[in-house]
């Protein structure tokens, strides 16, 4: 039974649902709506003054910002808050990590990726092998979109430097099974581990120490939090091997006219005036989601997901671009139309999904798809809004074939 009455005090905390009453949103893996509480803090910030960590005086919240690094610390189980780094978001997070590891790479050293990335998950690693001269193997995923640990072990090798994959794809919806990949990376290489889990934040706390890569990256405004704030973490002594990418304010303990000393982490990664109003933001968002019974919230979001695939699936000429697993990412086709053009339908029926290529251009020439259409649901979602939904698809298949 689908708890609706805490789904419903769910929906009421995202003003969007009072303001753009005629729409129905099914595009959360682009980017959450933004609850009440996030508009209220990030006002207040600007209502005040100053900076963090910089003056005598505090008006610009120091103690709510450097909270938030220990909100996301519990969370994800990381091991301590000097391995949170803030980042302007994934992409960030990741290309710290490429720049950072660079002159640990030589030429005819190797990066395994994963052809399943994002463009913020592949071109860096890509780019990183141009600069070095090292090699870049992509791993393929099987049927079923999985990485395979038994090809995964066949790539790697005593030149192996990195191997980079995502937890959840953006594109299917697909969970990797990360402990038996990152298990195998262990045992047959000294490689370090880029885990990108944006597309997991917002369904489940990922749990950082168990998982053990060595870097993790993910988005504030994935997980009902603010644009422009992400997160860089893993293994202290990772992250400490690592160059800045940045250089500027905070991030040094001296500077003379010819040497620089680096400050700690989180610092040293943290090079100039941060997003404060974003952090403290995302401070009261993080406070304000351990409020609520995920448990509960996540049975209501998997049924609903289930409820949509299964409906798809009565579609004569649909094909699912999944596996059996349910996931709140779904993504799909029709045989007889083209994407673009349910898709432009359903945008005038006020019905927001993703259509494209879901900047994976590598993944869906792999899949041999020129894009798909791609409904992401996030906590939420409602049966009404998938009513809204299929009433809309109906609408523009039925209009496409004429
Ligand atoms: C799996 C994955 N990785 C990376 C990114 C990039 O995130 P951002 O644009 O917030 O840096 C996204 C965004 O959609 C994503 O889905």
């Amino acid at each position: 039974m689908i708890n609706s009455t805490l789904n419903q005090q769910f929906r009421q905390q995202f003003p969007f649902f009072s303001n753009e009453q005629s729409w129905t949103y099914l595009d959360s893996a682009a980017t959450t709506l933004k609850p009440e509480i996030l508009l209220k803090a990030t006002d207040e910030f600007y209502r005040s003054a100053g900076s963090v960590h910089r003056s005598q005086y505090d008006l610009a919240q120091t103690e709510a910002y450097e909270q938030a690094r220990d909100l996301v610390k519990q969370r994800f189980n990381i091991e301590d808050r000097k391995a949170v780094i803030w980042t302007s978001g994934t992409t960030h997070s990741i290309n710290i990590v490429a720049h950072g590891i660079e002159n640990q790479i030589q030429a005819d050293d190797e990066i395994v990726v994963s052809i399943a990335e994002h463009h913020a998950n592949f071109i860096p690693w890509q780019q990183l092998a141009e600069r070095t001269g090292a090699k870049l193997i992509v791993l393929p995923v099987n049927c079923k979109f999985l990485l395979e640990s038994d090809r995964l072990q066949q790539a790697l090798s005593p030149r192996t430097k990195l191997v980079a994959f995502n937890l959840v794809s953006n594109v299917t919806g697909v969970h990797q099974n990360a402990q038996q990949l990152i298990s195998t990376i262990r045992q047959h290489s000294s490689a370090k581990i880029m885990l990108d889990v944006a597309q997991a934040v917002c369904c489940e706390k990922v749990d950082i120490q168990a998982l053990d890569a060595d870097f993790y990256a993910f988005s504030a405004h994935k997980m009902y939090g603010p644009t422009g704030i992400g997160v860089l973490t893993g293994k202290l002594t990772s992250l400490e091997q690592l160059s800045p990418l940045f250089f500027g304010g905070k991030m040094l303990q001296n500077v003379t006219e010819s040497q620089l000393t680096l400050a700690e982490l989180p610092y040293r990664l943290e090079a100039g005036t941060p997003n404060i109003a974003g952090i403290i933001g995302f401070s009261k968002v993080l406070e304000w989601l351990n409020q609520w019974d995920f448990v509960e919230l996540n049975k209501h979001l998997y049924q609903l997901a289930e409820c949509v695939k299964t409906r798809l699936r009565t579609y004569p000429e649909i094909e699912l671009i999944s596996n059996d697993e349910i996931s709140p990412t779904i993504s799909f086709l029709f045989k007889n139309q083209h994407h673009a053009d349910i898709a432009a339908i359903l945008a005038e029926k006020n019905i927001a999904l993703r259509v494209g290529e879901h900047c994976a251009k590598p993944y869906l020439r792999h899949l041999e798809k020129t894009g798909t259409l791609r409904i992401s649901l996030a906590h939420y979602n409602n049966q009404q809004d998938i009513e809204q939904f299929f009433e809309g698809l109906n609408f523009a298949l039925e209009i496409l074939a004429d």
